[in-house]
């Protein structure tokens, strides 16, 4: 049995689609009245866990799932211990940093950034060499400079709507972000011959959809 940790949300709805598209369904899972989270398709072999998308590393780094699809902002922020095996180059977006279009970094003062990412904006301005103070917070980030708590923001652009209408600007990209299939590093070994199916499955999926 392959354990798989799939994201609740779309991009979780896309990867199951290409995988029971090849075999591996569980049309519970469609059911949106349902509030189960574990699903099991025992003749094919698969079991999915629906999780949070943040959660998706633990329980893969953790091998309570083989095999999980994370965005690469989830991996890049909590760094779990995994292999990346495939890039399903679907849930695109970037990790960029933003703020009003007049905003000038007054290097007098520390810069103020809010972000869900703490991680992956101190690594960015400490490339820079610029001291900044994290403001962590848990959504609607673009609030922050809106308010004048924050003189930018760390956050994923998708469509750019969000910035649009609340009149902030891109002031850099940080990182290009897609989705990737990752793997326990013990499950990659024992399981290898069936993680590589269910690969194979999404690379002809992905491919599919170019
Ligand atoms: C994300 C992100 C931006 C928005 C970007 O927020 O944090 O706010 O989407 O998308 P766009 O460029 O297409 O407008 P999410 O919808 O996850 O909600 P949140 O504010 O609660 O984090």
């Amino acid at each position: 049995m392959i354990n798989i940790a799939l994201p609740k949300g779309r991009l979780g709805r896309q990867v199951y689609d290409i995988l029971a598209a090849a075999g591996y369904e569980c049309p519970e899972i469609l059911d949106s009245r349902s509030r189960k989270l574990v699903f099991e398709n025992e003749e094919a072999g698969v079991r999915y866990f629906s999780v949070k998308p943040t959660d998706v590393g633990i329980y893969v780094e953790r091998g309570t799932a083989d095999i999980g699809i994370a965005g690469k902002d989830i991996l890049l922020e909590y760094q779990p211990d995994v292999y990346e095996l495939l890039d399903l180059n679907i849930g695109k977006c970037r990790m960029c940093i933003s703020g009003f279009p007049d905003f000038y970094d007054d290097h007098e003062r520390v810069l103020k950034v809010a972000t869900k990412f703490p991680h992956i904006a101190r690594a960015y301005y400490e490339e820079m060499g610029r001291d900044i103070d994290i403001i962590k917070l848990h959504g609607s980030i673009e609030l922050a400079p809106i308010l004048k708590m924050a003189d930018v923001i760390c956050d994923i652009v998708e469509t750019g709507t969000t910035l649009k209408e609340n009149n902030l600007v891109v002031l850099d990209t940080v990182v290009d972000i897609s989705a990737r299939l990752i793997a326990n590093k013990v499950g990659w070994q024992f399981k290898n011959e069936q993680i590589l199916k269910i690969r194979d499955a999404l690379i002809s999926g992905r491919d599919a959809e170019l």
